[in-house]
Order: C-alpha cells, then structure tokens, then sequence
C-alpha cells in the first residue's frame, strides 16, 4: 500500500459513465451509431480487465432516462446494439463466472431488449466472480424518487415508523440494494459532471477524469485510473 493510502490497493466496486462515443465517430467521420458500436467492444474489455484485477462489481451507465431525449433513430440503434451485445457476449460473460445485474427503470426498454436482459440476468444468476450492472433508462434522481415512494407506501400502510428511517434503510430502497457503494468513479471523454449517475451512492467515491472518448478506453487506461486510485487518501470526513 503506498505511503498515506488507508484502503485497499484494489477499489472492490468501479462505476464508468461511458461518455464520447458520438464525438470518437465524429472526429473519424463517421455516423454516431459507429461510436456506439466500437463502444461495445470497450464494455468487453473492462470486464475482462476488472476479472484480472480482482474488482468485484462493474457498473456501467449505458443509458440514462434523459438518453430518451435523442432523436429515435439514435435509440433505436443502441437498443439494437444493446439486444445484439447480450445476445453474443452472454455466453463468454457467462464462462468468465460474470454475473449480469441492470438497474434503471427497465420497463421503459424495448420489450424485446428486456427480455433478452431478463434472459442473460437468470442465466447467470449463480455466477460470483464479477458483478457486472447495466444502468440502463437509469435516473438518480427517479431511484431517489422510487425510494421515497416505497417508503412513504410503507408508512402509510402502517408498518413502517417513519422516524426509524436512516441512511441504511433509504439506501435498501435503491435499485443498488444489493451492491456496496462504488470506491471509484471513472467518466470518459473529458466531461467534468455526474449527469444524473448514482447521486446518492458516489458521495464518498473517489473520481477519476479521463480525456479518451470511451471507444479508445482500453485496458491500460482502466489499469491507469485504478493506480491512481491506490495513491489517493481516503479519509470519509475524519483526518
Ligand atoms: C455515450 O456516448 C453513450 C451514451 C450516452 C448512450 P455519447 O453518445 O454521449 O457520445 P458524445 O458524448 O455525444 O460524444
Ligand atoms: C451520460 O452521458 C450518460 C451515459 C453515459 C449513458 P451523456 O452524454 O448523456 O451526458 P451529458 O448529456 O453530456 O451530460
Ligand atoms: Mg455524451
């Protein structure tokens, strides 16, 4: 552990906001459905990565409910390519002992797209070497909303006190019950926001901002931001 380091080496959890495809086909004259397919390939390679480095769970914002507000054709496309990608990769995800979580509002996908989802997620339901979750039609801001209308429903069927709710028990109302909080954020393309990802789960995570689009993110550069990762100083409010 490197001097002034007080956690592991390893972050246990890394959250990618997988941003710049569009602007990787654009600089290459190319239509934006071109950035998001070279994408994909990069989705390979960080699974692959996380598995070598011992990072447990992969979380990956590949859609966000505001996505919705791009022109059809372009959704369109990333649905396909979404349905296309689960379809070929499920089996060698499911060899490498990968298990396939997805939150967001998933009812909003193509019902074709879901279904394959929903297939791959059982399939792989018993493997435990890597968690990898999709936020897919994910909005922070919706789950936090989602959350609060589980809970005020509780209250008000009269099971749940509503002065006994804590950080612990808000939190088991996120679509992210069942993972630990990210150690470490990563967004690509050089953008200095969140936009609108894990807002209440990233509070205490480390962030690192890379310049590449999220085509020309490759393994080195994952092996880069968790290094960088090792060297800072966690310290979660004490000194
Ligand atoms: C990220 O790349 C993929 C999605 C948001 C679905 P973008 O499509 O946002 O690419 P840029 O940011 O326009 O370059
Ligand atoms: C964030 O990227 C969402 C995903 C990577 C899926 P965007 O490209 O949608 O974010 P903004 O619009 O630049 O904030
Ligand atoms: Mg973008």
């Amino acid at each position: 552990m490197p001097s002034g380091s007080s956690h592991s080496d390893i972050p246990r959890h890394v959250a990618i906001i997988m941003d710049g495809n569009g602007r990787w086909a654009r600089e290459r004259g190319l239509p934006r459905r071109e950035g998001h397919r070279a994408g994909a390939e990069s989705v390979r390679e960080a699974v692959e990565t996380c598995k070598e480095i011992g990072i447990k769970f992969l979380t990956l914002y590949a859609f966000s409910s505001e996505n919705w507000s791009r022109p059809k054709a372009e959704i369109k496309a990333l649905m396909e390519l979404l349905e296309r990608f689960l379809k070929k990769k499920a089996p060698e995800m499911h060899r490498q002992g990968v298990r396939l979580h997805a939150i967001g509002r998933l009812e909003s996908l193509p019902k074709s797209c879901r279904r394959e989802l929903e297939r791959v997620i059982e399939q792989t339901s018993s493997n435990q070497d890597l968690d990898l979750v999709l936020a897919l039609s994910y909005g922070s801001r919706e789950e936090i909303v989602d959350a609060a209308r589980q809970l005020a429903r509780e209250a008000a069927e009269g099971g749940l006190d509503p002065e006994s709710i804590d950080c612990e028990s808000f939190a088991q109302r996120l679509y992210t019950s069942e993972f630990p909080d990210p150690d470490l954020l990563v967004r690509t393309s050089g953008e200095c926001r969140l936009s609108n990802f894990l807002l209440w789960q990233i509070s205490y995570s480390e962030i690192v901002i890379t310049r590449k689009f999220w085509p020309e993110f490759k393994k080195t550069d994952l092996h880069q931001a968790v290094e960088e990762y090792a060297r800072r100083h966690r310290r979660f409010g004490a000194i």
